[in-house]
């Protein structure tokens, strides 16, 4: 039956089964299949193949785009800057791309004048969530489909279908594990992982070393940060892209990096989650001691609470949210001071700072030293002091019954004798 016409879809594509299922299955819908394959720092196949393969499957045009820059300047440093750690464990590296996916959507959507963009998740996970509700904030105009929600296939029915429709079944076997990946690291989800009293097999891993295996030798690396952003490693300026890799290198092969956790999900349950991120936790930790030596103590309080909402709302797909906007722009006033250099070394699963410098530090040895050259007027303490006590001494002079001895009171509850 020859389906009524419906105009462009845009397909975000992987190249995997689902995607490539979806694109004679929009197809049956009535939709002209446009694909996007975006490099967001996966370790993808050939991108061209993919493209080969998307035409193979029947689309009427083949986008690839290399989003690495993109989505670093846009998301992943945004994301540094407030130190973004979701339940202050996960460093949101998939969260991350979902917005970006979305804006990409949603652009190739306008200028081929699509009616809708299509997504590959499930019915089951927040991706979807982070997918919508972005492309619904940037267009609403655009109709959002999901596929693999909505067809309601069983693995055999999805393989009958790409056989009988000519996709290319995958010959390896499949993974045991949901995988996402990019250049702020990697997600493994489910299978034998399901289970959170599971040791994650060595298999589930790709970017880390175990630590037993991790090298005898100490790695130091010298970050260095420019409002914020790493630019230089040991001196040296490198590209974004470099960068971030060369952490993920140096960190993950010392074996730090791992996260295991039972992760709360927008979508009403905990799941066992296992995350490989060494750059990203690596800098985290750098950017977060840099901080320290170069922000105020109430700035660097207030920025943590709004780290805080950041990640949550990163999480949840609110990133194109006023509030998120309002955050990053706190957080972009604050890291103009974020200067200077970390020292930092790996060791057998350990990251270790121990040294940082700063040009806009606002340390000073001439208050903290106890040697000579100190220009802390000690004398002044006695004054602060005063008023500083003054509220709770006055209190405790009013309240004059409740001053128990706490000493003489724990030791009886220990059976001793506090004269002795
Ligand atoms: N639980 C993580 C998150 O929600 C990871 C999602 C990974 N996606 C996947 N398709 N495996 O951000």
């Amino acid at each position: 039956m020859a389906q009524e016409k419906k105009g462009k879809v845009v397909l975000a594509y992987s190249g995997g089964l689902d995607t490539s299922v979806a694109i004679p299955w929009l197809h049956d819908q009535g939709y002209d299949v446009v694909t996007l394959t975006m490099h967001v720092g996966q370790q993808a196949d050939n991108l061209e193949e993919i493209k080969n393969k998307a035409y193979q499957v029947g689309a009427v045009k083949a986008y690839v785009v290399d989003l690495r820059e993109a989505f670093i300047d846009t998301f992943v440093w945004p994301s540094l800057k407030a130190n973004a750690m979701y339940q202050g464990t996960y460093p949101l590296n998939s969260a991350l791309s979902r917005p970006m996916i979305a804006q990409a959507l949603i652009w190739c959507a306008e200028k081929e004048g699509a009616v809708a963009v299509a997504h590959g998740c499930t019915g089951k996970g927040q991706d979807q969530v982070r997918i919508e509700v972005a492309c619904n904030a940037l267009n609403p105009d655009i109709k959002v489909i999901a596929p693999v929600r909505d067809w309601g296939f069983s693995r055999e029915e999805e393989m009958d279908y790409a056989a009988s429709h000519k996709v290319p079944v995958p010959t390896t076997r499949k993974s045991p594990y949901s995988l996402d990946d990019n250049l702020w690291g990697r997600s493994i989800e489910c299978g034998i992982l399901e289970d959170p009293w599971n040791k994650p097999p060595k298999d589930a891993y790709k970017l880390t070393a175990e630590v037993t295996d991790a090298p005898d030798e100490v790695e130091y690396v010298e970050v260095t940060f420019e409002a914020g952003i790493p630019t230089a490693i040991d001196g040296k300026k490198m590209p974004s892209i470099e960068l971030i890799d060369f952490m993920n290198k140096i960190a993950g092969r010392a074996g730090y990096g791992r996260v295991d956790m039972i992760e709360d999900r927008l979508v009403g349950f905990k799941s066992r989650e296992v995350y490989e991120c060494p750059g990203a936790l690596a800098l985290i930790q750098a950017h977060r001691k840099l901080e320290t030596l170069t922000l105020a103590k109430d700035t660097l309080k207030a920025k943590k609470e709004l780290e805080v909402k950041f990640a949550e709302l990163a999480y949840e797909g609110y990133w194109f949210s006023p509030l998120m906007e309002a955050i990053q722009a706190f957080n972009e006033a604050t890291q103009k001071n974020v200067n200077g250099t970390v020292r930092m070394y790996f060791y057998k699963g350990n990251c270790v700072i121990d040294g940082a410098k700063s040009e806009t530090s606002v340390y000073s040895k001439a208050l903290a030293t106890y040697s000579t050259g100190d220009i802390f007027d000690q004398s002044a303490s006695v004054g602060f002091i005063k008023i500083w006590g003054m509220p709770i001494k006055t209190w405790r002079q009013t309240h004059k019954e409740k001053n128990i001895n706490p000493i003489d009171s724990l030791m009886v509850q220990k059976g001793k004798d506090a004269t002795k």
